[in-house]
């Protein structure tokens, strides 16, 4: 089928680039010139497992870009929005961007009915704005049909969650409408697609095809904000247990792998931390507490929701000082700056927050992040120094923070890591070690819903019973 994508941002590109693979022709258009300029050359904005190899292979064949909108729109069957929705003032999604480009392709509706599909993630009634647009510019009604398809990819695994998802969400209030939606979607749900030889890997759970689950344009547009807020909830819980587990000597390891084995709760987004961050939860989340409040519904559960997320960085800091007494003056050694690890994106990160407030606080720090660097370094005071790797980082420091879970900071040389320090302290916000390793190497070691362990605290520092875990967990994200 032939699609056009509006947007080459982080949804739009991984969309184009996966849609071609699966077989389509995709031209993916943006205002920014530049980026389109740098696109055609081969050069991505954005890092992301695969998407160098899909583009490479599809570009000038069957995937293009280009900045003119009306051209794609003209030749293509489907039109995918996948324009930013930034958060305003008030917590509600700012749609100027997308109704833009609403009217853009108002004015290039020509040829064939074209189905106009929402791919970023948006407001329930936003379908019938799109409708309500589009006659006011001057649209025939018979000209488009308006579906829903949210997104749901994480990022860092964006490629592999397009490709091998669990489930393809398509709202749509016709028949033809779904028969085209189903029609893109064929080589996922038929398991065609990760049977060609060329097919890029899965993950292991992948095992069988997605669920093409069809709905209303209403009910995939309020699914895409259900289950962030979803699994918002279940971090935030996870979290505020980890509290407890830490006052009362439990071990949160130990209780989120026994409830996380009940079928009806699951063992994914179960790792306790410092906090979700990123582009969408902490935007999603307001935006749908905005849309309920809107609609005369109170969400509080969310509200708190975000409470416990913001207070978990506090939790956090209060390790910080509990393990080194004043923080002035202080050397400290971040590990990670991005919102979470396989990703340069440091938006709504909770390492930053933390390393700005910790400089604030009058500690020097010095900081480390495998992909998330230069885009560190502009959001974060000029004070903050940066090193070219996790040893470096630790060099002479008065303790090190593991903030981000990447791969690397959960293989570290503890021996090597135990003589670069200036003292053997090392507070983990993503629970990477085991206590037990910590203490048996020599550390200090503070980590979350776990005691802290120290070779030179008194014994009544330990927990009562052996509740500690047995060996380091994978730095993977669920
Ligand atoms: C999320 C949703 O998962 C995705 O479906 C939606 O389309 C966009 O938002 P993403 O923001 O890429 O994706 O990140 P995700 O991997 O979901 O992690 C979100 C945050 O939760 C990160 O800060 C991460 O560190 C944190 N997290 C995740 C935990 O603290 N513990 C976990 O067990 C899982």
């Amino acid at each position: 089928m032939r699609i056009a994508i509006v947007g080459c941002g982080y949804v739009g590109l991984v969309a184009a680039a996966c849609f071609a693979e699966l077989g389509h022709d995709v031209i993916c258009v943006d205002n920014d010139r530049e980026k389109i300029a740098a696109l055609n050359n081969g050069i991505l904005p954005i890092h992301e497992v695969f998407l160098p190899e899909l583009v490479q292979r599809h570009r000038g064949r069957r995937l293009a870009f280009s900045d003119d909108l009306s051209s794609a729109v003209r030749d293509g069957q489907v039109v995918f929005i996948a324009v930013g929705t930034p958060q305003s003032e008030n917590g509600e999604a700012d749609l100027s961007y997308f109704e833009g480009a609403v009217r853009e392709i108002a004015h290039s509706l020509q040829g064939d009915p074209k189905i106009i599909v929402e791919k970023s993630t948006v407001p329930v009634y936003t379908s019938e704005w799109i409708r309500l647009i589009l006659a006011r510019e001057g649209a025939e009604a018979s000209s488009f049909e308006v579906a829903s398809n949210p997104e749901f990819l994480r990022e860092g695994t964006a490629v592999a969650d397009f490709l091998y998802p669990d489930r393809i969400v398509i709202g749509a209030d016709s028949e033809r409408t779904c028969e085209v939606m189903r029609h893109l979607y064929e080589p996922l749900t038929s398991g065609t697609y990760p049977r060609a030889a060329s097919a890029l890997p899965g993950p292991a759970s992948a095992v069988s095809p997605p669920r093409l689950i069809i709905t209303s344009t209403k009910s995939a547009e309020l699914i895409k904000h259900a289950s962030n807020a979803f699994l918002a909830m279940k971090l935030s819980f996870v979290n505020s247990v980890a509290n407890v587990c830490e006052s009362v000597g439990a071990d949160i390891e130990q209780v989120c792998e026994a409830v996380g084995a009940d079928s009806r709760i699951g063992p994914r987004f179960m790792k306790p931390g410092i906090g979700y961050g990123g582009s969408c939860f902490p935007k999603d989340l307001l935006a749908f507490g905005a849309l309920a409040r809107a609609h005369g519904c109170e969400l509080r559960l969310l509200d708190e929701v975000a409470r416990i997320n913001d207070e978990q960085r506090q939790v956090f800091l209060k390790k910080v000082r509990n393990a080194l007494w004043t923080l002035k003056g202080k050397r400290l050694a971040a590990l990670g700056l991005a919102f979470k690890g396989g990703t340069d994106d440091i938006r709504e990160s909770p390492a930053v927050h933390i390393v700005n407030s910790l400089h604030r606080e009058g500690a020097t720090v010095v900081a480390y992040d495998p992909a998330a660097m230069d885009r560190a370094r502009q959001a974060l005071p000029p004070a903050i120094s940066f090193a070219q790797a996790a040893y470096d980082a630790a060099q002479g420091a008065d303790a090190l923070l593991i903030l981000t879970d990447w791969e690397e900071f959960a293989a570290l040389d503890l021996d090597r890591l135990r003589r670069t320090l200036r003292h053997p302290i090392v507070i983990d916000g993503r629970n990477l070690y085991s206590p037990h390793l910590m203490l048996a190497k020599g550390f200090t070691y503070a980590s979350i819903g776990r005691a802290q362990v120290s070779p030179i605290s008194p014994p009544s520092a330990l927990p009562a019973r052996g509740a500690l875990t047995p060996g380091p967990r994978p730095a993977a994200n669920p």
